[in-house]
């Protein structure tokens, strides 16, 4: 039987299916949907239809006629206009699992308003349907149930940060996305333009100078909710087009702006159903290097770090001693009942380590008949047990050790430490934990270039009680920086800003960038620092991050309706893609093929 060719015909929906409930029993409604199951039990058919909303029982019995004749032609994702009278379920036939588990709508009428093809993959959660194949059909994908929720929650998501940052007087205001170039720390995404031949625009990685220049026009308060452009490598939580909530406030210090996104953070939390209590913990960086080895420390759970040179800087063992006597360091992590790991599990726990450049990882089990140890020979005994008492260490528990330069033995560390909580089930599955990392380094010297780099990005202020060390000693500057990590990810970081024209300049000179570059590139805002800029800082949220964990979903591809493939693709229109010779030629663009 074809479908019904005048389509809705004088029909109108009156309420979701998800939305039909008890209260509406007696009544007529008139449900519009898809064919989510059907039952066919030759006399009685039953078909759950789905909307938005949800799902809802409808019943075709034998005396409906024609609608109960056209039910026996339905398939899955058909497309379906109902009228019919609701009813409660017989007893004992009731879902308590579902908002409409009470009643059934018994149907009068039936309107087939389109077919589906047989889909690629069945619409239910948790089927194992390789990612790829639900990107390519995204369109099927985002009718799950479980992606609808997620888009909802970013729909009120960022419904409630709108309200909280306009209450606060913050002004939403757009900034272009066709911009010059903004070093956030990625590669540039490039447009080329027509009636510019041979000059790009560089897609924003952030709005990071415009929302400055615009505390310099006096709006004194800025939000946007914002599209950025990264061209970097992909992981779970990065993706090459992503949303920030920036805002930007003058005449305010550090700890006020802390203090206003603070409560951003909980009234978004708040929408999804999480109390939070105020304020945020606070870590400076050297304190969270110190203890969990990484700039977005996840404090859920302990394991901490302990630095352990002083105890082994004149023990017998050379890459400790090395490591102590080369401004090194000898970090530590005591595992707990970790004596029970396999020799397979330190090869998994060494190779970490290695890829996140460690040169090996020494580890002790102790036992009851002492260390047992690649190392043990090379360590006095008294060494040995000053290190147990200083990591607290008791039989059964496996020491793992890194030495060598700082930035190293603490990621190295650091990123075990994540690993061994996993395997140990250490890491709680529920709950929140934020914490501000505060004092930053400025500045960080890239070996590779030979020259110092921001570590946020080249407007954060330096402190001021360090500005003088800029020339001496570099490294020891700290910024007026901040991070807010949740649960180990950064979700949004942020800065007071340079806010004269002659810091800046010096700025950019500790970056090697000269002054002849400095004005080609960021002439404008040297500029414009010169016509009273207020102080000013603020902060970006990384919005998808934070669905991301609030949903509990693997990754951020979850919480954007058409996201990227880890090739930066788009699996379901194919782009990127070629484009026309004369579109090229139209640009002033020569394509040469990588041999
Ligand atoms: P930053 O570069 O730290 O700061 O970015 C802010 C937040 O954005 C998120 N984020 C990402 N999310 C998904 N995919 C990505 N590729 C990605 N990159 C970053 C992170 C991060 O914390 N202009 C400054 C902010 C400021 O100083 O006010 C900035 O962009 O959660
Ligand atoms: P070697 O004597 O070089 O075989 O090293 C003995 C043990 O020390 C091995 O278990 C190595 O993995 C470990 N080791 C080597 N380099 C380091 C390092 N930088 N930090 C911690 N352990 C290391």
């Amino acid at each position: 039987m074809a479908f019904d060719l005048d389509a809705l015909g004088d029909s109108r929906r009156s309420s979701y299916c998800g939305e039909v409930n008890e209260k509406n029993i007696g009544s007529i409604v008139t449900l519009m949907g898809w064919v989510h199951r059907r039952r066919d039990h030759g006399g009685l058919i039953f078909i759950d239809l789905r909307d938005r909303a949800g799902l809802v029982q409808l019943v075709f019995s034998p005396h409906a006629g024609q609608a109960h004749e056209k039910a026996h032609e339905l398939r899955s994702e058909f497309v379906i206009a109902v009228t019919g009278v609701v009813r409660p379920r017989p007893k004992d036939t009731e879902n308590p699992d579902i908002a409409t588990g009470a009643i059934e709508v018994e149907v009068s009428s039936l309107k087939r308003l389109n077919d589906s093809a047989p889909l690629p993959f069945v619409l239910e959660d948790d089927t194992g349907v390789a990612e790829m194949t639900r990107l390519k059909y995204r369109y099927l994908d985002l009718r799950r149930p479980s992606l609808q929720k997620k888009l909802i929650l970013r729909h009120q998501v960022t419904q409630e940060a709108r309200s909280y940052l306009s209450q606060n007087g913050f002004i939403e205001i757009e900034t272009p996305v066709l911009t010059k170039s903004t070093p956030e720390g990625a590669r540039d995404f490039l447009v080329p333009c027509r009636l510019s031949p041979g000059l790009f625009f560089a897609l924003p990685q952030s709005p990071q100078l415009f929302k400055q220049i615009l505390m310099i026009s006096g709006f004194d308060r800025y939000y946007q909710i914002v599209k950025c452009f990264r061209d970097e490598d992909l992981r779970a939580d990065r993706q090459p087009e992503f949303t920030q909530i920036d805002a930007e406030m003058s005449f305010v210090d550090r700890d006020d702006v802390m203090a206003v996104m603070e409560g951003l953070v909980e009234r978004i939390f708040k929408t999804a159903g999480h109390a939070m209590s105020l304020p945020i913990q606070r870590l400076t960086y050297a304190e969270a290097i110190g203890r969990f080895g990484l700039d977005s420390p996840d404090a859920r759970f302990g394991l901490e770090l302990k630095d352990v040179t002083a105890i082994v800087a004149q023990c017998g063992f050379k890459v400790f001693t090395d490591a102590a006597a080369s401004n090194g360091v000898v970090k530590a992590i005591c595992v707990k009942g970790g004596a029970a790991f396999s020799r397979k599990d330190l090869d998994d726990l060494t190779a970490i380590a290695v890829s996140f450049g460690a040169k090996g990882l020494a580890w002790v089990k102790i036992t009851a008949e002492g260390w047992q140890s690649p190392i043990a020979k090379f360590i006095d005994d008294d060494v040995k047990k000053a290190i147990e008492s200083g990591l607290e260490a008791s039989v059964g528990d496996l020491l793992l050790f890194a030495a060598g330069k700082p930035s190293i033995a603490n990621t190295a560390l650091g990123r075990l430490r994540l690993n061994v909580g996993g395997r140990l089930n250490l890491i709680p599955k529920q709950g929140f934990n934020f914490v501000w990392v505060t004092d930053f380094p400025l500045l960080d010297y890239d070996e590779a270039e030979k020259r110092y780099v921001a570590v946020h990005h080249p407007f954060t202020a330096p402190m001021y009680e360090d500005a003088d060390r800029l020339d001496i000693d570099p490294l020891s500057v700290r910024a007026k920086a901040y991070d807010l990590v949740l649960n180990g990810t950064e979700i949004g970081g942020g800065s007071i800003r340079i806010h004269t024209s002659g810091m800046q300049s010096r700025i950019f000179e500790k970056l090697g960038i000269s002054a002849i570059d400095a004005q080609d590139r960021f002439g404008f805002l040297l500029e414009a620092l010169q016509f009273g800029t207020p102080p000013h800082g603020g902060i970006a949220f990384g919005l998808d991050r934070i669905l991301a964990i609030l949903t509990g979903s693997d990754s951020i591809r979850d919480v954007i309706a058409f996201p990227k493939t880890q090739k930066a693709a788009d699996a379901m229109s194919d782009a990127p893609s070629t484009v026309s010779a004369k579109q090229l030629e139209e640009v002033s663009i020569r394509v040469v093929k990588k041999t």
